[in-house]
């Protein structure tokens, strides 16, 4: 069966670099897509993987979960060089240290970011089956 294709939003630092560590060592032949806003902070987090001696296909996608025209740019490459996406961690935000009731909004915006998880959904209709218990 092919490897499975997993995208992690903010893949590059804290708790979405943790994740990507951990899923590459748990499964060598998956691939997974790192995104940052800037795409060279994703390029330099695969290099850090590398430098841990975690080997597994890892590719640096820039993305900005509030700006579609990214969003858009991703799509289109995730589509022309995977096809397909298994899994989408929704990792990417900022912890808002307002009073609750005026950061609502925006703190919805980048922890749920219902937009990109949108865009995304053809992809993830294609996804490998579950396998077998
Ligand atoms: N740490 C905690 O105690 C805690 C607790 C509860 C929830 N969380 C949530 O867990 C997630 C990760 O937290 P963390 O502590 O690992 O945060 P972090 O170290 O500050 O990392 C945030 C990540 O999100 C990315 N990011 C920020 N804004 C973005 C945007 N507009 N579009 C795309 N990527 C964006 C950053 O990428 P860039 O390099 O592009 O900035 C970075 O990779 C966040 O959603 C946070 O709200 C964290």
């Amino acid at each position: 069966m092919a490897s499975k294709i997993i995208l992690v939003t903010g893949g590059n630092r804290g708790i979405g670099f943790g994740t990507v560590q951990q899923i590459a060592r748990l499964s060598s032949d998956t691939t997974t897509i790192i995104t940052a806003r800037d795409k060279a902070h994703a390029e330099k987090s695969i290099t850090e993987l590398q430098s841990l001696g975690l080997n597994s296909p890892f590719h640096a996608l820039a993305l900005d979960v509030t700006d579609d025209s990214t969003i858009q740019a991703a799509v289109t490459e995730i589509d022309q060089k995977f096809g397909r996406l298994d899994v989408l961690i929704n990792n990417a935000g900022i912890t808002l240290l307002e009073p609750f009731e005026r950061s609502i909004r925006p703190a919805h915006n980048l922890v749920h970011n219902p937009k990109h998880k949108r865009h995304f959904r053809p992809h993830r209709h294609r996804a490998l089956p579950p396998p077998p218990p």
